[in-house]
């Protein structure tokens, strides 16, 4: 469709084949974009963005979301390679110690509780800081984060990363308010139906998490191919006065309070007893 011809960004965050960012860079590039590609020096070592870059003939720039300075070098390097301005950006980073370790949430590790909120939500703001003071995005511009419905409720084993979630929910708004009113920049998070990735998998039972949801929506869970799509149109001039939004891509999920497959299912397990 060329829906991003002519268009310019940044994708955080592609680590392998399965990241919703490595999904995203290769469907924005069909779309006619131009991108370049970040992710820490260690996932540019250990991963495979590099080779992402070689198949979309671009560069990936190391950084930790977390280091201002290090932003600012992304930014600058972008526009210095892509020779102009950027129209998007996405944040697809997430990570939390205290899940990966196993940390309940009633007795978190809270040095590694500070670095889950300072990778997975305050990146975002500071992202967006330093993009602002670079006037580094033009007007109607767009930057998208990506969440998980553990913002707003209960998810059990999703720990620390809801409270991450629903900072960088909030940020998306409150950034959003000020990046609109001065620059007509957008700004939107997803919120990702549960997905295999490397920090899906961290999860503890992501695996129940995903039937689960999976048996409760009426479409199904969205795929990881499914989040790219939704990002792009996010990217695109189709959708200029979208902004401060927390959108679901979870075919239908956070409507529902039972569906038919998963009351049957209750039903099923519960006979043997009424049987007795
Ligand atoms: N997988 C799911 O079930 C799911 C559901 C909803 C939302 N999300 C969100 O989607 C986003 C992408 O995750 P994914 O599922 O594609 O997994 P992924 O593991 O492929 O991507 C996470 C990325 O974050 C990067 N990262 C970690 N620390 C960083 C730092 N300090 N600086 C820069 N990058 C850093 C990793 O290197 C990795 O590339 C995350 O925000 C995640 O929370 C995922």
């Amino acid at each position: 469709m060329k829906l991003l011809e002519g268009k310019k960004g940044i994708i955080f965050g592609a680590l392998d084949e399965q990241s919703i960012a490595w999904i995203t860079a290769i469907r924005a590039v069909e779309e006619g974009a131009e991108i370049v590609l970040s992710n820490t020096a260690m996932a540019v070592r250990m991963g495979k963005v590099t080779e992402l870059a070689k198949q979309l003939n671009t560069e990936v720039i190391p950084a930790d979301a977390t280091d201002v300075k290090d932003l600012e070098k992304v930014f600058e390097k972008a526009q210095e390679i892509l020779g102009g301005k950027l129209d998007f950006v996405l944040h697809s980073i997430g990570m939390s110690p205290n899940v990966r370790k196993g940390k309940p949430y009633d007795d978190l590790n809270y040095t590694f509780m500070n670095q889950t909120l300072d990778i997975s939500a305050l990146s975002f703001h500071k992202m967006m800081h330093v993009a602002k003071k670079m006037d580094a995005i033009n007007e109607w511009g767009s930057i998208v984060g990506l969440t998980y419905i553990a913002a707003q409720r209960i998810y059990a084993g999703y720990d620390d990363m809801a409270d991450a979630k629903s900072l960088l929910e909030s940020i998306a708004r409150s950034f959003g308010y000020v990046y609109g009113r001065d620059k007509n920049v957008r700004v939107n998070t997803i919120s990702q139906s549960p997905t295999v990735t490397k920090a899906g998998s961290g999860v503890k039972g992501l695996t129940q998490l995903a039937d689960f949801a999976a048996k409760m929506s009426p479409l199904g869970n969205a795929s990881a191919e499914d989040c790219a799509n939704y990002a792009l149109t996010l990217f695109s001039d189709l959708t200029r006065k979208i902004t401060m939004q927390n959108l679901f891509n979870d075919g239908g999920f956070s409507s529902m309070g039972m569906s038919d497959i998963v009351s049957d299912e209750i039903l099923a397990e519960m006979k043997p007893e009424t049987d007795n």
